[in-house]
């Protein structure tokens, strides 16, 4: 571990770290330099090279909770092992965060889940055949992964300000082709209510880690064949951007309480 930078992730002192999956990242205004550390700085985190993914922490705050933006993250799909793919939560949860808020693109698979609405994660499916604890038996408990106080939380922001935000599991799949129509279907028969790319091995490394955890997919898309639009990475970035405002209102509601 880089001491240099992880002493300044610490100097910080954030209790709350927020990973901004695609088109996301513009919830964070411009940090200047002193608030940014990029990801280049830590040996142990794979460089992003998905387009929409910055590759830097940012020191913010959110009323009076200091926070730290991940803009950008690693996945699986780009040849990263699971272990590396998890290595920004192990080094937040080194710098002393205690809680950590997820988000990501995701594809719906509910046809009342409308895109460009937000989903709050309740569960997950890993679908990804891996886990960044192969290798060390650590049975830890999944049930309450999604924490249930945060989501009542974030329930009852999201209604004091009108925005919709549903509730439904995430489908966590290696990627990085998108689905075929008989994938979404399958995927909707599993309990599936949007499908992505990211988020459940970071989820697990978190609990691991005795991390409190909440995840916020931001519907992108029709899952495939559930609309009639082809996918596009490009389509995904445009809506995620239109919706983050809508995200960053939430969280701004979460956290005045
Ligand atoms: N499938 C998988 N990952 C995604 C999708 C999708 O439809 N949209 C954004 N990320």
């Amino acid at each position: 571990m880089s001491d240099q930078a992880l002493e300044r992730l610490r100097s910080w002192r954030a209790e709350v770290a927020i990973v901004l999956g695609s088109g996301l990242s513009s919830i964070v205004g411009d940090p200047d330099r002193d608030s940014q550390i990029a990801y280049s700085d830590f040996a142990e985190i794979p460089r992003p090279g998905v387009e929409g993914h910055a590759g830097r922490f940012v020191f913010g705050t959110l009323q009076r909770t200091r926070v730290i933006y991940a803009q950008g993250r690693s996945h699986l799909y780009e040849g990263h092992s699971a272990q590396s793919a998890t290595a920004g939560v192990r080094l937040l949860a080194a710098a002393g965060v205690r809680r950590l808020i997820l988000t990501n693109a995701a594809g719906t698979a509910n046809p009342e889940f409308t895109p460009g609405s937000w989903m709050m994660i309740r569960d997950h499916l890993n679908l990804t055949g891996t886990t960044p604890l192969l290798g060390q038996p650590q049975f830890i408990d999944m049930s309450d992964a999604y924490s249930q106080a945060w989501r009542r939380q974030f329930r009852a922001a999201a209604e004091s300000i009108g925005v919709t935000l549903h509730e439904g599991v995430y489908a966590g799949l290696l990627g990085p082709q998108y689905e075929t129509p008989a994938e979404v279907r399958m995927l909707r028969t599993l309990g599936a209510d949007a499908i992505g790319m990211s988020t459940v091995l970071e989820a697990i490394q978190a609990r691991a880690l005795g991390l409190e955890v909440a995840g916020f997919s931001c519907l992108t898309n029709w899952g495939a064949g559930v609309g009639n639009q082809p996918l596009s990475h490009a389509e995904v970035l445009e809506t995620g951007r239109a919706a983050a405002s809508g995200f960053s209102r939430l969280l701004a509601a979460a956290f005045r309480g």
